[in-house]
């Protein structure tokens, strides 16, 4: 990793708690690759031409929202939100020789070019399992911010990252998804060595949902939580002077780790300040759908203001990363200790190179890599892309120098931290 990553931009990042100041010093984030906008590795110019002409191609509504790591490769979505995104799933090499690399269509074109269901839609999120299977999540639905249009229905496709091919095609059954559900986000658990165990959790935002695949029988199931709703004042965002309303439920979720024969699932609602928590144990369960409700628990403190969350993970030493989205910052929690402000930290921030990370997973190698994406969503939405800044970035950030020294780190207990500021 470290020889790959070689020459590439580092920058500083600074350690902030939440309601102290911490140590600031040098540690490992750095840009993978960024870009003003999104560009194609299309066959010849005369094709990337002609894709323009026709309005297939409009590099201004082109937005990348998931990124994954497997290898070699980075993965990145972008959604078909506004017209014009010729491919939905892409892969860029990681030692590319150019800080903006073309996207290359995965696995290959012709699963971008049909509009009959048989490829793919819109992608939002990957999940990959330690396997080497990539899980993808198609919404189905396009120009989600023009007209939204249904064309197909979610589904959850399996890809082999060993031979490119799409070797699972599961459309979420009709009656868990509701009107104007917006089927967002997944986590993949999967916990014996050949991934035979394996579930993927699904998160619905607007309709409030968890819904579960199980992989053996490839039966759906789903849940409803009131801690799955979206708090009314954290609905109300105020981002470099933009002021927007977004009333997201169930997004980010996150895998504790496995213990006992179980292990936890932390999740919160995006327009939340609040951590739940749940046993996998309870929601793999289909018998437990109506009979759980306190099962769902709430993890601790409020993050208070601007504490709304995006994507989160938890590394192998039980630290988990998350992206607060109204401040410009990555955080950190030791899962081991309680879930209070003063264990919280910001490990990384920037006002220009961070504004709105989207997405967040942390890779299967060894040492592991945690891998954001940030996109400016709000100025997206708004028509307020300048395409002459560098407004997308592909960031990677090593997961324990981040939190060295600070109360993430796992051996730190708040009282050694104490004394030694
Ligand atoms: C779907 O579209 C693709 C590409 O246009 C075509 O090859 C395929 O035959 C179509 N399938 C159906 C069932 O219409
Ligand atoms: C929403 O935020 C704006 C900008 O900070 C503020 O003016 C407005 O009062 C807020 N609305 C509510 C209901 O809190
Ligand atoms: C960004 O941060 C720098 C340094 O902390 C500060 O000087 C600047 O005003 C900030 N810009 C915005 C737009 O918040």
């Amino acid at each position: 990793m470290e020889k790959l990553l070689l020459g590439l931009i580092l920058s500083s990042i600074v350690a902030t708690s939440f309601a102290y100041i911490q140590i600031a010093s040098k540690k490992p984030l750095g840009t993978l690759y960024r870009w003003k906008q999104i560009d194609y590795a299309y066959p010849t110019p005369q094709a990337r031409q002609a894709a323009i002409s026709t309005g297939q191609f409009n590099q201004l509504n082109v937005i990348p929202l998931g990124v994954e790591r497997w290898k070699d490769r980075v993965f990145i979505s972008t959604p078909r939100w506004k017209s014009g995104t010729p491919a939905t799933l892409s892969s860029v090499p990681i030692g590319a020789q150019t800080e903006s690399p073309p996207l290359e269509p995965y696995p290959n074109w012709n699963w971008h070019n049909a509009d009959n269901c048989t490829g793919f839609t819109s992608v939002f999120r990957m999940a990959i399992d330690h396997c080497g299977v990539m899980w993808v999540l198609d919404s189905g639905q396009v120009d989600a911010f023009e007209a939204p249009r249904q064309l197909c229905p979610p589904t959850l496709y399996a890809i082999n990252l060993a031979t490119d091919t799409v070797i699972g095609r599961y459309p979420l059954p009709s009656q868990f998804v509701l009107q104007n559900s917006l089927i967002t986000n997944i986590v993949v658990d999967s916990r014996d060595v050949r991934c035979r165990d394996l579930h993927v959790y699904i998160a619905d935002a607007w309709r409030f949902g968890l819904i579960v695949f199980r992989n053996e029988d490839t039966s759906f199931w789903r849940f409803g939580h009131y801690s799955f709703y979206p708090e009314p004042l954290l609905s109300n965002y105020t981002l470099h002077g933009l002021n927007y309303q977004w009333s997201d439920g169930l997004f980010g979720m996150s895998l504790g780790k496995y213990h006992q024969g179980d292990r936890p699932l932390y999740y919160h609602s995006m327009s939340s300040s609040l951590e739940f928590v749940v046993s996998t144990s309870v929601i793999r369960d289909p018998t437990r759908v109506s009979n759980s409700v306190g099962e769902f628990k709430l993890l601790g403190d409020s993050r208070g203001a601007n504490g709304q969350v995006s994507a989160a993970a938890v590394d192998r030493n039980g630290v988990m990363f998350f992206n607060l989205i109204s401040r410009d910052s990555i955080g950190c929690w030791d899962t081991r200790k309680p879930y209070t402000n003063r264990n919280l930290v910001v490990v990384a921030q920037n006002n220009n190179t961070m504004i709105f990370p989207n997405d967040l997973r942390i890779d299967h190698e060894v040492p592991q890599m945690a891998w954001i994406i940030t996109n400016r969503l709000p100025m997206y939405q708004f028509n307020l892309i300048n395409p002459n800044d560098y407004n997308y970035r592909v960031m990677y950030l090593d997961p324990v120098a981040a939190v060295q020294n600070s109360v993430c780190q796992p051996e730190i207990s708040l009282s050694d931290n104490q004394d030694m500021m």
